[in-house]
């Protein structure tokens, strides 16, 4: 019997509908808008608005999409998996709220926590359940609302990040396309560069930790700057030497949009035109675990079948990572 592959058969995504613009950010912090886009590549980000919505309201919008596009019933789909780290609660999971909403009442559901690294992590571990046979529908979701925990009064941080969801369906495939090959990698001596202080078991809430506004992102930018660089780059080479193949060979680079400028990085150090890049962080800013997803929806109605694309993120952790994958319609 053929090897089974696990192929993406579709994508859903979501953006709420507000936009942060640069001009807005400049009448809450010291910035403008030529620093934020010389500095980021982004002009506005969105932001989820609305009492009691977490990330799930918008993963629910994603898979809602995905499986009216895929024509998958609920009830048919055995794994949803979200990336996230802005979970609604920390428990119950994201992906069960996710599932319990959409009636995907036969599914067994997990949050994967890797930071803007998720999605390829979460992707790599759902393609392992199809590709073993245990499962033939598989669901992805990256969402993340960044807003919840962004300091609007940091300009380090709040000029970065937005609020979004994408997802994919995973299923068998015997043609031999969809996910081939992924390097992925930890390593939890970026902590002291970025990180949440409070609100997990080693220092839970409290007025002290409110007030020292420790429930934030806290980012030492310049060491993540540079370890994002060598590492998408890294994880992208050794991936394409382990499938012997070139930058030539590759009809996308679907990089994380964390910054216009890590990513002309990357692209320069793999050698690869900036026409081949997928790139709207101008419209999103950093989705977090929803950036590569969000790329692939954007992009759905351009990819072939049989395109060749290798994803790459770094984040939080740290953790980064390359997936190849060869598109399977279109
Ligand atoms: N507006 C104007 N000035 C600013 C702003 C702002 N929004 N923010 C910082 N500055 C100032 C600084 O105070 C500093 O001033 P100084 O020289 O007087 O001290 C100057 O601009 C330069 O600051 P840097 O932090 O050195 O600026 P840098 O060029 O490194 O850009 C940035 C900062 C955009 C954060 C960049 O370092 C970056 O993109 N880092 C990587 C982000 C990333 O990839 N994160 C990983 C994913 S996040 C996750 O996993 C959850």
């Amino acid at each position: 019997m053929s090897k089974i592959h696990a192929a993406i058969t579709g994508v859903g995504g979501y953006v709420p509908a507000y936009r942060l613009t640069n001009q807005e950010l400049e009448t809450m912090v010291d910035t403008n808008d030529e620093w934020i886009q010389s500095r980021t590549g982004i002009k506005e980000r969105r932001i989820l608005k609305g009492e009691g919505l977490g990330s799930s309201f918008m993963g629910v919008k994603a898979v809602a999409e995905l499986l009216t596009k895929t024509n998958t019933d609920p009830k048919e789909v055995e794994l949803v998996i979200c990336a996230t780290v802005t979970p609604d609660y920390t428990f119950p999971d994201t992906a069960n709220l996710i599932a319990h909403q959409l009636g995907m009442t036969n599914a067994f559901t997990y949050d994967l926590a890797a930071a803007c690294s998720g999605f390829l992590f979460a992707l790599t571990t759902g393609a392992k359940f199809i590709e073993s046979g245990t499962y033939k529908k598989v669901i992805v979701v990256g969402a993340d609302k960044m807003s919840s925990i962004v300091d609007y009064t940091d300009r380090s941080t709040c000029i970065i990040f937005g609020d979004g969801s994408g997802a994919v369906l995973l299923e068998p495939n015997h043609e031999g396309v969809g996910f081939q090959d992924s390097v992925l990698k930890s390593d939890g001596a970026g902590l002291e560069n970025l990180n949440i202080k409070s609100g997990g078991s080693v220092r839970p809430p409290s007025h002290e930790t409110v007030d020292r506004k420790e429930h934030f992102i806290y980012q030492n930018g310049r060491p993540v700057f540079k370890a994002a660089v060598t590492g998408m780059a890294g994880a992208m080479n050794a991936v394409l030497e382990r499938n012997q193949l070139t930058v030539e060979d590759i009809t996308w680079v679907v990089p994380h949009q964390a910054n216009i400028r890590i990513i002309e990085a990357v692209a320069d150090m793999a050698n690869v035109p900036m026409e081949r890049v997928m790139v709207n962080i101008q419209k999103y800013g950093n989705t977090t675990a929803a950036t590569i997803p969000l790329c692939l929806w954007e992009w759905e109605s351009q990819l072939k079948k049989g395109d060749k694309l290798l994803l790459t993120a770094f984040g939080g952790g740290y953790t980064w990572g390359a997936i190849y994958l060869t598109w399977a319609y279109g």
